[in-house]
């Protein structure tokens, strides 16, 4: 009996030694150690040994058991290290291959426009209003001196949602909301979209504007001038030439529209500035009176000036892009460059 147990114990342990996989091993421990295992048989022929050599066969039968458990055991997790190693070296992580760049995220070039014209007048002394982009008639047109018969009032410029709600034309109604809500002095810019019946290669029916307004005691065009001067010069470089040419708004008298020298020809005269040397950026003026009575300021105390510009075209003018409906396009290719 001892005899066969220490040639089970040297077999198992020669085949545990040459087995190259964990389903060898498997297959080793069924043969030793399984219900119908080698080993297994011949611990159950303990019982029938003399009482003697029971006690000490039996504990070689133990040794025996624990020691091919032991032995299956270390095999086991040398070979999934083995294993392990292998994976690693084939999966090998090569840390000098360049990484995939991610695609960063652009604003939109209006955007951009839009927040640094907001941003000169910020630092300017202006605030920020907004107003609703559905706005009734009222304010839109006849608190600013547009009056019904007004050819601005026409069907063929205005989305009307209702009788007196339509979208709005300008941001200039903000002026009017500013002015019922707020006693001068007001200082403010109103960003904003606004819609007109409208497509082709310099309009579309939604495009952005930035009003301004400052009314206080003492306001005079000289403000003006100087105001939209610094913002010019800010956004266009100081060399720019600007000029304001006398313009006829409803709500502003005197009224006048500033004009830069063409950003392509230097005001040499081209296509762009139709030969003339001069673009029109934006409309200002004088905030008419009338204005003021329908409000409730004293037009006698009051003074102030107003402005409006489209951010559309300001973008169009400083990237040199001659077609405006590149921007709802969402083209990639042109999105990016910005
Ligand atoms: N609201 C005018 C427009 O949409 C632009 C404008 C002109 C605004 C003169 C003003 C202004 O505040 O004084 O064409």
């Amino acid at each position: 009996m001892k005899e066969k147990l220490s040639l089970i114990a040297s077999n198992a342990l020669e085949e545990i030694r040459r087995a190259k996989s964990s389903s060898e091993l498997d297959n080793i421990r069924v043969k030793y150690l399984g219900r119908k295992g080698e080993l297994t048989g011949i611990l159950k022929e303990l019982r029938n040994l003399p009482v003697e050599i029971r006690a000490e066969t039996g504990k070689l039968g133990n040794e025996v058991k624990s020691s091919i458990e032991k032995a299956l055991d270390e095999k086991i997790s040398y070979l999934k290290e083995i294993e392990k190693q292998e994976k690693f070296n084939k999966d090998i992580l090569d840390i000098s291959l360049p990484g995939r760049a991610l695609r960063l995220g652009k604003r939109h070039p209006v955007t951009q426009t839009l927040d640094e014209v907001t941003s000169v007048f910020l630092r300017l002394g202006f605030h920020i209003e907004e107003g609703p982009e559905a706005e009734l008639d009222y304010y839109n047109f006849e608190a600013l001196n547009i009056p019904k018969d007004h050819p601005a009032r026409d069907m063929q410029d205005t989305f009307y949602i209702f009788d007196e709600v339509l979208l709005r034309t300008h941001t200039s109604p903000v002026q009017i909301r500013t002015y019922l809500k707020q006693k001068p002095p007001v200082q403010i810019i109103a960003p904003g979209k606004v819609y007109r019946r409208d497509a082709d290669i310099s309009h579309l029916p939604m495009f952005h504007q930035v009003e301004g307004f400052h009314v206080d005691e003492g306001i005079t065009f000289a403000d003006l001038k100087g105001t939209l001067e610094t913002f010019i010069h800010k956004m266009f470089g100081s060399e720019v030439g600007l000029r304001f040419r006398p313009s006829f708004f409803p709500f502003t008298e005197p009224s006048a529209e500033v004009d830069i020298a063409c950003v392509i020809c230097k005001g040499k005269g081209c296509r762009i500035c139709k030969n003339t040397g001069w673009i029109e950026i934006l409309g200002c003026g004088m905030v008419d009176p009338d204005v003021f009575k329908r409000v409730g300021y004293n037009d006698e105390k009051y003074t102030g000036y107003a402005f409006g510009m489209g951010i559309e075209r300001i973008t169009m003018l400083r990237y040199q892009i001659d077609d405006i409906r590149l921007f709802f396009e969402n083209d990639m290719k042109f999105l990016t460059q910005f």
